[in-house]
């Protein structure tokens, strides 16, 4: 009996080591995937062994930054066969994405799956998979795609309550019965062809284009054909085109009568008009088409066809590359990748994008854009031309439309140097160290002196802050958002971090100029030199001037109060923290002539980088800096 009882307790403590969960949510996931590789046969092997660390070493496995758990897991075409063992994936509770498309899956899918609570991203198409579509669907599901499978029975009403959903695609299955009335704001793509579904396309839906609806021979109403025995269609839709033609033959006879009346002149001038007409009037069915779809469509104002046209259709490809980029995808295939929030700008929110193949692009959506679509392209274009340089970060493709405008750059896996700066210091990674700190500056400062010298000196970067510097992994800067301040409303109200960054002249004037430029870049030097940012931590409300905070700290006495207490670990550089301070200090004089050229700020900066490291064994120091902490 005594025997038992030890035996129970060594086995609660054992319980509660594994329940811990700090120490064992990644060996807890690590159990889960392997509990799934050994489940389910698969044609290509998994080099996934328990002796192998998961985050870096797994195929198809991605961890949080902090490697703390798996957050990704991505197994396209492997010969996954038979069904989606239970009681694997589903353990993986921080899983945001999974993607086991192009296998041959069967069966049904397990519920403790598609209700993992953080999951927003679920791909499982070109599969067979069978039964009904779960509807445990986590309420975070912002992308769903089951399509080409053999799913029966009725769309789930629960998909309902998916308020994230932006993507559902069902097409190429049996499913069967009535299309609930999905009214979810966020629904940009929609597929559900090639099902049995019948009855009425409810209006909610109807803004949707008939290749939503293919397939399916019992289904009718907009945007298919009417329904049989409906009372007789809104007048609308028909009339327009008739109205259309004969307005066209009105205007035919006017032209002859013109002709006949021998009056040359005024037909040139008619023809002048007409055009404008029909310009002005294109413009207008544009912006309606993209903007007021659903309004348009279910008022039955419009013929929903003209909202599939071609207009829309070629503008919906166009995603500009620039010459030179080597990436192979189009809109469709970017709108379709699960995306993840980097930042949120001034200028719109920064995603970091993760096609279907695996290619990871930064998408920005800016918000606010003031200027049409030809000013915009030309901006684009100058962009494309000057950010060649080593550190500047290339624009790759843009993509224009009334709605909607997004720019794609280089996916830059190590950051930002402010997250680099500020970054957690709990997570183990070491402070960044002096030499490393002024080779980013130098790098950052000489993107801009580039920008500075092109077009006769005519541009400015205009947005230059640390989260705007970003880094490789050989700590390599290049610095982005060049080229977007003309173009962005300037009335936006700008966020408290460029506030902070921000030359005292612009407030008023609003105008960037390469002298605000070395403003900003003189407060980044700053922020380099103090390890504060220009803002405060989230929760309080004042903005740090650090120019005014140096002035004031260094004014009453000369100490070295004012420089992070990282590099003071360090004596041996005062000198240099001093040196720099003086550069950052001429760089954000009140007045806009009193400060130094970018050209003059590099030159400066360079030279006691020289005769520094003529006196001192640089890469012997910067190791020994870099040392973390006990
Ligand atoms: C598994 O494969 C991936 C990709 O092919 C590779 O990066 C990784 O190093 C491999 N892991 C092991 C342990 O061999
Ligand atoms: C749902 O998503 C939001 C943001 O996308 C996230 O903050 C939240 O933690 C997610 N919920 C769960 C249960 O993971
Ligand atoms: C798909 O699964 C069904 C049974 O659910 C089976 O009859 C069919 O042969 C499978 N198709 C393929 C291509 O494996
Ligand atoms: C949607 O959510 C609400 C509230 O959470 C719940 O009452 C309702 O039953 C859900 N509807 C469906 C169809 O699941
Ligand atoms: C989808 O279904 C349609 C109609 O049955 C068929 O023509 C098409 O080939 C299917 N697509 C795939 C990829 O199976
Ligand atoms: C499709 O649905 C109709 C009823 O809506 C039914 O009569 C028919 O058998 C179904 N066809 C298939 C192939 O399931
Ligand atoms: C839906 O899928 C079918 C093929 O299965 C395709 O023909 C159709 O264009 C798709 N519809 C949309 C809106 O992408």
């Amino acid at each position: 009996m005594d025997h038992q009882k030890l035996l129970a307790s060594v086995t609660l403590l054992f319980l509660l080591f594994i329940a811990n969960p700090v120490r064992s949510d990644l060996t807890a996931d690590k159990q889960a995937l392997l509990a799934f590789a050994a489940a389910i046969p698969h044609g290509r092997k998994l080099n996934w062994s328990s002796n192998t660390p998961v985050c870096s070493l797994w195929v198809g496995v991605r961890c949080a930054p902090d490697q703390s758990r798996v957050i990704s897991l991505r197994l396209p075409g492997v010969g996954l066969l038979g069904p989606i063992p239970a009681n694997t994936l589903g353990k993986l509770d921080a899983l945001q994405v999974l993607s086991l498309r192009s296998n041959g899956l069967a069966s049904n899918i397990p519920p403790d799956v598609p209700s993992i609570p953080s999951l927003h991203s679920l791909f499982l198409q070109h599969n067979n998979l069978s039964g009904d579509i779960p509807n445990l669907l986590t309420p975070n599901l912002t992308f769903f795609d089951v399509s080409y499978n053999s799913f029966i029975g009725e769309i789930p009403l629960e998909i309902q309550n998916l308020t994230h959903l932006t993507a559902l695609y069902l097409q190429n299955n049996s499913l069967s019965g009535s299309i609930p009335d999905l009214k979810l704001p966020k629904l940009k793509h929609l597929n559900l062809s090639f099902n049995n579904l019948s009855g009425h396309i409810p209006i909610s839906l109807q803004i949707f284009p008939k290749e939503s609806f293919l397939g399916n021979s019992f289904l009718c109403g907009p945007p298919l054909d009417q329904c049989p025995g409906t009372p007789s269609p809104s007048p609308a839709p028909t009339t327009q085109p008739h109205h259309k033609r004969s307005f066209w033959k009105k205007l035919g006879i006017k032209v002859i009568i013109a002709i006949a009346a021998g009056g040359l002149a005024l037909l040139l001038l008619l023809v002048i008009v007409l055009l404008l007409c029909i310009l002005r009037r294109r413009d207008r069915e544009d912006y309606r088409s993209s903007k007021g779809k659903g309004i348009a469509g279910s008022r039955g104002e419009k013929p929903i066809e003209e909202y599939s046209s071609g207009v829309q259709e070629s503008e919906k490809n166009k995603l500009v590359f620039f010459e030179g980029c080597s990436y192979h995808f189009d809109l469709e295939d970017l709108l379709r990748a699960s995306a993840e929030v980097l930042g949120k700008g001034s200028y719109g929110t920064t995603y970091k994008a993760v096609l279907e193949d695996g290619t990871t692009v930064v998408v920005k959506r800016l918000k606010e854009v003031v200027v049409g679509k030809k000013d915009f392209e030309q901006q684009m274009e100058m962009i494309g031309k000057i950010g060649q340089h080593p550190n500047i970060a290339p624009l790759r493709a843009y993509y224009y439309s009334k709605d909607e405008k997004l720019l794609v750059y280089d996916y830059v896996p190590s950051g930002s140097f402010s997250a680099m700066l500020h970054g957690n210091r709990s997570n183990g990674k070491p402070p960044l160290d002096w030499d490393s700190r002024v080779k980013i500056s130098l790098a950052a400062a000489r993107g801009i002196a580039h920008i500075h010298a092109e077009g006769g000196g005519r541009f400015a970067h205009g947005n230059i802050k640390s989260s705007n510097v970003l880094l490789t992994q050989e700590l390599d800067a290049c610095v982005i958002d060049f080229g977007l301040a003309p173009i962005m409303s300037t009335a936006a109200s700008p966020s408290r971090v460029v506030v902070g960054y921000r030359a005292p002249e612009t407030i008023e004037t609003k105008k960037v100029t390469q002298k605000s430029d070395v403003y900003s870049f003189g407060v980044l030097l700053l922020e380099m030199l103090t390890g504060k940012a220009p803002i405060q931590s989230p929760g309080r409300d004042d903005v740090v001037d650090l120019p005014r905070w140096v002035q004031s700290v260094v004014r009453e006495e000369w100490t070295a109060e004012v420089f992070d207490v990282e590099l003071m670990r360090h004596q041996t550089i005062e000198e240099e923290l001093v040196q720099v301070l003086q550069i950052a200090m001429a760089c954000v004089a009140r007045v806009p002539d009193q400060r130094p050229k970018i050209e003059e700020v590099i030159r400066m900066i360079e030279e006691f980088r020289q005769s520094d490291s003529e006196n001192r064994p640089s890469s012997e120091k910067s190791k020994d800096s870099v040392s973390p902490t006990p």
